[in-house]
């Protein structure tokens, strides 16, 4: 069936980079001739209809800006089969045959449930926490990572003057690429993050290793999923001499202009995502891996559970504790 009108949504937490997907997927559907219609607020705006007509004019300087100009949302009524049966027929009703859906796996649940009425959904991930296991990145990760990177060097400085431990949790909701990737990047004494989380006792093993090689300033990177910062740092007050401040970076995080990574793959994504409903395909996520860009079948890619690999375990081991 020929591809004549697509839908594009932003769903879940917004990920620096989504604009700039928006904005392609736009151009690439112009390109092709085909129309293309904008859904607000996610899923909640496909149940209700909230559509506003795309063209190339209206997707014009937005690929430097953060947030999402589609809006997003967390839809609890599309997680029923009636919220689903209502975004169906919204499609049907308003002649959208297809559905681009940018955001991370919650998003792609829905995309899933709604092909299932016919409709063809395409994925492209997009989150900060960068825990899709069917690709190697997500949009909006490493502008993440740089933000976060960016605020805990200055945190070091102030700790470093003041000879202090620092407790930073880092967002991730149940993941740790976001706050292994930052600890590594800024050099923390120690990396809390649940895929292999330290007990209490490795934990202050790692401060008395950096004391003992002469550091008098501790920068403790914790991973949203691994519990709450200020009872990590209470757990250090109680064992050393130290008293620890926490930090919480929060969502912060999660804005300001993506960057050159972001902008690049988000282009290419959305390419893609587009070429993909024009062969026929549907159903399917668009990935990268070792630089390349493809995609996979998306209960597959929902199936594929996400491990930290051993090398980052073994690097983190290596580098922490000094
Ligand atoms: O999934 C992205 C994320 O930023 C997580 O890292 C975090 O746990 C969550 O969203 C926060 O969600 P909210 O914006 O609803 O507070």
């Amino acid at each position: 069936m020929a591809i004549r009108r697509i839908g594009v949504l932003t769903s879940g937490g917004d990920a620096p980079g989504m604009n700039a997907c928006v904005r392609s997927v736009v151009r690439t559907a112009m390109y092709h001739g085909v129309e293309i219609y904008g859904i607000r607020r996610g899923w909640h705006g496909l149940i209700s209809g909230d559509v506003v007509r795309l063209d190339e004019k209206s997707v014009t300087r937005i690929i430097n800006k953060g947030g999402t100009i589609l809006y997003t949302a967390r839809s609890k009524e599309f997680m029923s089969e009636e919220g689903q049966k209502k975004a169906a027929s919204t499609c049907k009703f308003l002649g959208l045959d297809s559905i681009i859906a940018i955001g991370g796996d919650g998003t792609f649940r829905g995309a899933q449930a709604l092909s299932k009425f016919g409709v063809n959904v395409i994925g492209i991930p997009a989150t900060i926490d960068n825990d899709i296991g069917c690709t190697n990145y997500c949009l909006g990760f490493d502008t993440a990572a740089n933000t976060a990177i960016e605020c805990i060097d200055k945190l070091r400085d102030t700790m470093q003057s003041h000879e202090r431990c620092s407790v930073v949790e880092v967002m991730g909701r149940h993941a740790g690429y976001l706050a292994m990737y930052v600890g590594l990047a800024t050099g923390a004494t120690a990396v809390l993050v649940p895929e292999h989380p330290l007990n209490e006792d490795e934990l202050i093993e790692k401060i008395r290793k950096a004391r003992l090689n002469g550091f008098t300033h501790y920068m403790i990177v914790v991973a949203e999923g691994v519990g709450n910062a200020s009872d990590i740092a209470q757990v250090i007050k109680d064992a050393t001499d130290l008293d620890p401040r926490v930090t919480v970076l929060g969502h912060i995080q999660r804005g300001g202009s993506p960057n050159a990574r972001d902008r690049v793959a988000a282009t290419k994504m959305g390419y893609l995502a587009v070429e993909l409903l024009l062969q026929g395909k549907t159903n399917r996520i668009v990935c990268t891996h070792d630089g390349g860009f493809t995609d996979v079948d998306m209960d597959e890619g929902l199936a594929t559970k996400k491990g930290m690999q051993n090398m980052e375990v073994a690097v983190l081991a290596a580098m922490t504790g000094l």
